[in-house]
């Protein structure tokens, strides 16, 4: 058994990381742009502001997916190219940009999926608070509104945020992403409790808006735990592992509970209520209910993940990596197993189907002399997680689909150019993109599962 023939193989992006074009016409400038700005934030001093060009590129783009067999690509909407400021000026020019990509994927027989928030907050409303703010809710919803009424008549598939964890964890806990900041953990729950109603805020908007049924979710990531052998008992430390608090305050920036258990059961996890409690801002029923609005799948970001055990006194315990234990260029471990794992325990725990929204590899990959982009370490890695995803498949979990992060090398965050995680190579000096091995080995294996490609049975 394979995945089945109606599984969406696709690839994912999103807008800082591959647009480019960060002060035509007429986008505005958001956190990412003015924090990249900042000497010594970002490796090497690297700017999202021509990145992958895609703004010109997109049609090019476009063939590329088309000929790799993509049945869907995953892309984020800049806020700011549509709406400047956050709010109210509406940039047509933004709008049209995306018209012209939807019409083109949806003329190539691909499914456009579109992320509302890829991190890229409005500059404008991050100098009126943000996500500290509350009133963000209704400016997240505003532009939720916007994009219902633009999009939806051709676009059925939507998730409201990308990894919440993540950009609470990284921008405000840790000062590592934009805005690079670090608060307090009162304001840390602040911004989380936010940023959880904006989610509901938009999902309602989406719905009101829509001028068709829509389907919507969430891209999360947070701690994924797997066990360290298949025996009972590690495989409960790894359970309850995952969906428990972390000591730190810090730590909700990776907790998977503190922002699923309101999303999905409608209220914070107990355990994080013991131990963050009296950091929490004041909240009422009403939010909850406004937090948990019904959802159609789940979206999972999954990397790099932890390995459980249950050691001999009844500890739950992480494992250390051994030496020389397999990484990626980013020193991330690789750990397959915690894509049938992970997938199956959030399932468990949440019922909705479930989307890979982002799994990849970044490698050291460079044009050989033979002009080409060999990374057979992507393919290996792709192989093993897709193996595990499979397994999940076959378990009867209801797996919807899986995009591949990324399409392009992009714009890595913190990390700038430094680290190449797409299919297809770019060469940011004159922006041409090479095929990699791996978007070769892509293409052939969405073929296979697709049963587009017959096997001589007799050979
Ligand atoms: C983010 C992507 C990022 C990728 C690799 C995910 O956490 O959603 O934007 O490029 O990981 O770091």
């Amino acid at each position: 058994m394979g995945f089945g023939k109606e599984f969406i193989w696709g690839a994912a992006t999103a807008a800082c990381q591959v647009e480019g074009a960060a002060k035509e016409e007429g986008k505005g400038p958001h956190i990412w742009d003015i924090f990249a700005a900042h000497k010594g934030k970002i490796f090497g001093g690297h700017t999202p502001e021509y990145s992958t060009d895609h703004y010109h590129r997109w049609k090019d783009d476009v063939m590329i997916m088309k000929e790799m067999g993509l049945r869907a690509y995953r892309f984020s909407i800049s806020w700011t190219r549509i709406l400047p400021d956050g709010t109210g000026r509406i940039n047509q020019k933004g709008i049209d940009f995306y018209n012209h990509l939807i019409d083109e994927l949806m003329a190539g027989g691909i499914e456009p999926y579109i992320t509302l928030y890829h991190w890229d907050l409005p500059y404008a409303l991050h100098l009126q608070g943000g996500w500290s703010n509350r009133k963000v809710v209704d400016w997240f919803a505003g532009y939720a509104k916007i994009i219902a009424e633009c999009f939806s008549d051709r676009v059925t598939h939507y998730f409201t945020l990308n990894e919440p964890q993540g950009f609470v964890g990284l921008g405000y806990l840790l000062g590592m992403h934009a805005p690079g900041q670090q608060v307090a953990p009162e304001e840390g729950f602040q911004i989380a409790h936010n940023i959880l109603l904006a989610h509901g805020a938009a999902v309602k908007a989406l719905r009101e808006y829509a001028k068709q049924p829509i389907q919507i979710g969430v891209a999360s990531c947070g701690d994924v735990c797997f066990p360290d052998s298949d025996k009972k008992e590690n495989v409960e430390a790894a359970r309850e592992k995952m969906f428990s608090a972390a000591e730190d305050p810090r730590g909700m920036g990776n907790c998977v509970t503190w922002f699923a258990d309101p999303i999905y059961l409608g209220h914070y996890p107990e355990d994080g209520l013991k131990k963050y409690g009296k950091y929490l801002p004041h909240y009422t029923d009403m939010d909850m209910e406004a937090i948990c609005q019904p959802l159609d799948f789940m979206g999972q970001n999954i990397y790099q993940e932890n390995r459980i055990y249950l050691d001999k006194d009844g500890n739950i315990k992480k494992a250390d990596l051994y030496e020389g234990f397999p990484t990626t260029a980013c020193g991330w471990p690789v750990t397959p197993e915690c894509m049938y794992w992970g997938t199956k325990f959030l399932f468990e725990r949440y019922g909705l189907p479930v989307y890979i929204s982002e799994n990849g590899i970044s490698c050291h990959d460079v044009i050989s002399l033979d002009g080409r982009v060999h990374d057979p370490g992507r393919i290996d890695y792709m192989e093993r997680y897709l193996a595990q995803l499979q397994r999940t498949v076959e378990d009867g979990i209801p797996v919807r689909g899986y995009f591949a992060w990324s399409l392009l090398d992009n714009y890595e965050w913190a990390s700038g150019y430094s680290q190449r995680f797409g299919l297809i190579y770019v060469d940011y000096r004159t922006k041409e993109r090479i095929w990699k091995d791996s978007a070769f080995w892509y293409k052939d294996k969405i073929a296979k599962e697709s049963g587009e490609i017959c096997y001589d049975q007799s050979v």
